[in-house]
């Protein structure tokens, strides 16, 4: 079969499907695969949704683990049986004379037939047993008709009697497309419930489910951004603009559940809640709940409505251009953590100054992935900086004799604190690749720790990989090295002051001694530089904002280096006492630390 590429736009038929070999291919743009790479492409599920839909389209049923869940499953099936026997009396229901005034009703808001048809709008009409007696004339057991919550049991001992009365029936699907609950809008302006959704029950979780989840995480897979609005009417306006991709909660809070499922199919999904104070607040508390959960690639924007409009209204008054415009422009969630901090508040005192440190420092530290923590961090920083950076500096001509403030940078605090431990780190790895040099038998037991280590000159790198690349026999290691590096070369690093003295050349002949000293010059070294990092990425982060957190960490990260510097005190007089009878002098171990001591602080800054 020959068709127009559904994965690329065209107008001639390059997509060929052969269905005896179970295989698609385009000719334009070599998509390919089979029935159940289709579905998962075309509507963006997983393998696993895949192989669900296209059991239930060819009527195979879904192997199950274990007969509990068979029984379930069968449950299941009955239930949204009688959701979808509901759904279709309320979309007739539609289309009686009963139905006459929500119909105009839809229309005057600007609903097509398309659109009914699309979201399978349908009425409840204004009976206490409309749909029960339907439902029940058609022999649907009453206890299905309760259980899914379309009626209710009456509390003077009469019929149960319908959930839904005069109302316009939106009906809520699941991804898979099964009827699991009903949005219902009153007719009557006086009713007390506008909206009146399905009750919880075994089909319908609410903070679980997206109003057109389904539809819109294919639209997602086309392209288009998922947008979260605030209710039924603006999904539908939003698709109906061409924003396919438009999905809302269900008259509750939106719950975690709900932004994962929206990361499921979007990396960064648009919150268009409505301009009003509750939309508002509304959006704050996705903000808060997103915040902890932020990783990698995975974020949210927010399309600020204007006062006291939803999608709905503002798609009606300006259009879809005015919509789309809104979400190109739609703000990274950081600019509206530090809005609401700063709204409508003074901060011409220290004191105010540092309550707003205090409680943006408490919002970023609940984001758990450093990274983002350290964007976010910065972007705090800087939005700070412009606020309260002295205002001369944003005049265009600075009056004479002022003073531009000198601030400290966190570039030249970070780099004074990386060079004082560099030049060390130089000597200490000399001493390392001289002592493999002279001693390759203890090469075996330290190559990884070799291989980890960050070489700070060009020239000891090369050592390092002539080292991990050195194939022939060990006693031939030297000669090599001279042959590659030159002698005169090898005996420079031999002579150096601090190589000479180091136990781990001097007693080259003791492989476990050699071992031993490399290793604790090795883990030292690493202590150094993770505390290097730490010191780095927090003077980074948060230069401005001291944070106790920070302070803990950097302690920590300081005490590890201490503890490493200080094992090789401690482990030297261990090996005083070792079984195996290695003698080593704590005092050439001091002698070495303090002679590096002398040159890292006598190097001129
Ligand atoms: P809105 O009142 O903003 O809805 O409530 P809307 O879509 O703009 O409604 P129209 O335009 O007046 O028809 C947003 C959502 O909040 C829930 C519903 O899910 C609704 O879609 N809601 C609202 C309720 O559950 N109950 C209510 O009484 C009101
Ligand atoms: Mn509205």
């Amino acid at each position: 079969m020959w068709a127009p590429c559904p994965f690329h736009q065209e107008k001639s038929a390059s997509f060929h499907v052969d269905d005896r070999k179970g295989y698609y291919y385009c000719f334009g743009c070599h998509a390919k695969g089979d029935a159940l790479g289709f579905i998962k492409e075309t509507e963006n599920v997983s393998f696993m949704e895949a192989v669900e839909i296209l059991a239930r389209e060819a009527g195979m049923p879904m192997p199950t683990r274990d007969p509990l869940a068979q029984q379930k499953a069968d449950r299941r099936t009955q239930l949204t049986d009688v959701m979808e026997q509901a759904l279709q009396f309320f979309r007739l229901q539609l289309n009686t004379s009963a139905g006459a005034d929500a119909r105009g009703y839809l229309t005057g808001r600007g609903l097509t037939q398309e659109a009914l048809d699309r979201f399978e709008i349908g009425f409840a009409p204004e009976t206490w047993q409309g749909l029960w007696d339907h439902l029940t004339g058609k022999s649907v057991e009453e206890e299905l008709i309760l259980a899914v919550g379309l009626a209710k049991p009456s509390s003077k001992g009469k019929r149960p009697y319908d959930t839904f009365r005069n109302r316009i029936i939106f009906p809520i699907r699941d991804p898979q497309g099964r009827s699991i609950g009903f949005g219902g809008r009153a007719m009557d302006p006086n009713d007390n419930a506008k909206y009146l959704n399905s009750p919880e029950t075994e089909l319908f979780d609410k903070g679980r489910s997206l109003y057109n989840y389904g539809p819109a995480r294919e639209a997602t897979g086309k392209g288009e951004p998922l947008i979260l609005a605030e209710g039924y009417m603006d999904v539908i306006a939003l698709v109906e603009a061409g924003f396919g991709a438009a999905v809302a909660p269900l008259g509750t809070a939106i719950s975690e559940t709900q932004l994962q499922l929206m990361w499921r199919v979007s990396d960064e999904p648009i919150i268009a809640l409505d301009g009003d104070t509750a939309g508002i607040r509304a959006a704050q508390r996705v903000m808060d709940l997103a915040l902890p959960l932020l990783e990698a690639g995975k974020s949210l924007r927010f399309a600020v409505m204007p006062a006291g409009q939803d999608p709905d209204d503002l798609i009606r008054s300006g259009g879809p251009a005015t919509m789309q415009q809104l979400l190109d422009t739609a703000r990274p969630m950081v600019d509206l953590l530090w809005e609401r901090e700063i709204y409508g508040k003074n901060f011409d005192s220290p004191e105010r100054k540092a309550a707003l440190d205090k409680i943006l420092r408490e919002k970023l530290r609940l984001i758990k992935d450093p990274s983002i923590r350290g964007h976010y961090g910065q972007a705090v920083k800087d939005m700070r900086w412009e606020l309260f950076r002295p205002k001369s500096q944003s005049r265009r001509f600075m009056p004479k004799g002022a003073t531009v403030p000198i601030q400290p940078q966190a570039t030249t605090r970070s780099s004074s604190l990386a060079s004082s431990s560099e030049h060390s780190n130089v000597l200490r790895q000399s001493v390392i690749l001289a002592s493999l040099l002279k001693t390759p038998e203890a090469l075996a037991t330290v190559e990884g720790q070799l291989e980890e280590l960050q070489f700070v000159k060009p020239q000891h790198r090369d050592i390092q990989r002539f080292l991990l690349q050195y194939s022939g026999p060990v006693e031939g290691v030297w000669d090599a090295a001279g042959q590659v590096f030159g002698m005169e070369c090898l005996d420079v690093l031999l002579g150096l002051p601090h190589v000479q003295i180091a136990p781990s050349v001097r007693h080259c002949n003791d492989v476990e001694l050699v071992i031993s000293c490399l290793q604790q010059e090795f883990a030292q070294m690493f202590a150094t530089a993770a505390h290097g990092r730490e010191v780095a990425e927090a003077v980074q982060d948060l230069s401005d904002l001291d944070d106790e957190g920070l302070t803990w960490r950097l302690s920590e990260s300081a005490k590890h280096v201490q503890r490493t510097t200080q094992g090789s005190q401690e482990d030297t007089t261990e090996y005083k006492t070792a079984t195996n009878g290695l003698k080593v002098k704590l005092e050439e171990q001091k002698t070495l630390d303090s002679l590096l001591e002398q040159i890292r602080f006598s190097k001129p800054n």
